[in-house]
């Protein structure tokens, strides 16, 4: 087989079968494909696009490019992925209130990249937490705990690692058929059986409108299916931040407020009900969605959700302390207040901007090498719908940087 070829039939308009798919994966893992073929093939995918049984096919060799995951001896194991956004906590809430309700989770995660936060970074704020556990503790926590979270381990699907970082340099990134074949090939490398996937859609995330987070959604559905596993889609907002706070620590507490019952975010609860009940129902610990969405509200109220999270915490080595006291965590050197410039109706804080500006701020990375800041972000009091007045504390910034915190301050991060 000939990757001069492969290339040439996909830039005009060819299907590629699964052999040439396969040839290709393989060859580029293993280096004997270069970075500027490669480039030239996935820059013709781009613009030519792929049936369902390329985007399968190629899903599928990605997902074999490394090791897959046996997880069959924990029984059914459903998956929940989030296409990424800013403030976007969800799998830290949703998963323990899940495993409290019986359904074993086995979940790994990426670190953020850009703009979109990372659950790896977000867990590793909690002092002596490891998401580097070997693969057969991480089975042996979920049979004891019926939780564990850790990171992607570095052989999980590494085709999809060199694709995804060459997208990133040659204005690729936004491609159906690239990202849905991206988040299934790890999802079915990590040895779900059946997958919920939260289809972030707005300014904060891939998909910009309802349409095309409608098109990748029927998509991963479609090689749910052909691949055997069951995949359910939900397209939430991504317009503004999810919740209130935005950065590694300072997500960790929301997420310990929620699940202690102590604030519930509008967003937050509409997800984790959208979500969870999926879950739930796939897994036929309920008999309908309300019956799920029920279920989950009255984990969080008696207390069951936030002991299972303790209960994660410390079986990774976490010193649960801060679980119980907050306070603890290290605190940013400048907590400084944004005022409402006007009285009025809030109309916009825009998630991208907000996400932008948490990574100037040193709470994202720009490239996989940068070491984040777990301290910096923003914590808001108010979001778009609410009624303000004129000099109302409408947020906090948190920063380490006196320069970075004026810029901030100086933005118009409220729109009324
Ligand atoms: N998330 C992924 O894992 N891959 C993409 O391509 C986009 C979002």
């Amino acid at each position: 087989m000939n990757i001069l070829k492969i290339i040439g039939k996909k830039r005009d308009g060819l299907k590629l079968d699964k052999d040439e798919i396969d040839f290709f994966i393989k060859g580029y893992t293993e280096g004997t494909i270069t970075d500027y073929q490669a480039a030239a093939l996935v820059m013709a995918i781009y613009i030519r696009g792929m049936d369902d049984e390329e985007i399968t096919n190629l899903t599928l060799s990605m997902a074999n490019s490394g090791d897959v995951l046996d997880l069959s001896e924990l029984g059914m194991v459903i998956d929940k992925h989030s296409t990424g956004g800013v403030g976007d906590k969800i799998t830290l809430i949703l998963m323990p209130i899940i495993a409290s309700l019986g359904l074993p989770v086995a979940k790994m995660s990426g670190r953020g990249l850009g703009f979109t936060g990372g659950t790896r970074d977000k867990l590793e704020t909690i002092p002596g937490y490891r998401t580097d556990l070997d693969v057969q503790s991480f089975i042996n926590n979920v049979k004891a705990h019926g939780i564990s979270l850790i990171g992607q381990t570095e052989n999980l699907a590494p085709a999809d690692k060199k694709i995804y970082a060459l997208r990133d340099t040659i204005a690729c990134t936004e491609s159906i058929p690239l990202i849905a074949s991206s988040i299934m090939s790890k999802k079915i490398a990590s040895g779900a059986n059946k997958i919920v996937i939260d289809v972030t859609c707005g300014s904060g995330a891939f998909m910009k409108t309802r349409e095309e987070a409608q098109k990748l959604s029927e998509i991963m559905t479609r090689i749910g299916a052909l691949s055997g596993r069951e995949t359910v889609c939900v397209t939430t907002d991504m317009n503004q931040p999810v919740g209130y706070a935005v950065g590694n620590i300072l997500e960790i507490i929301e997420t310990i407020r929620v699940l202690k019952n102590e604030i519930m975010p509008e967003d937050v609860e509409h997800i984790i009900k959208e979500l969870g009940s999926y879950m739930l129902l796939l897994a036929q610990k309920c008999s309908s969605l309300e019956e799920g969405k029920e279920m989950i509200m009255t984990n969080i109220r008696n207390g069951a959700a936030f002991n299972k999270f303790k209960e994660l915490v410390a079986s990774q080595g976490g010193d649960i302390s801060y679980i119980d006291n907050p306070d603890k965590f290290e605190k940013a050197k400048y907590i400084e207040p944004i005022l409402a410039k006007q009285s009025g109706i809030i109309t916009k804080l825009d998630a991208l901007q907000v996400g932008e500006l948490s990574c100037f701020l040193g709470a994202g990375r720009e490239t996989k090498e940068q070491v984040i800041n777990p301290r910096v972000g923003f914590v808001f009091n108010k979001k778009v719908g609410d009624e303000v007045t004129e000099g109302e504390i409408l947020g906090y910034v948190h920063a380490d940087d006196e320069e970075k915190l004026r810029e901030v301050l100086s933005k118009n991060i409220f729109e009324f």
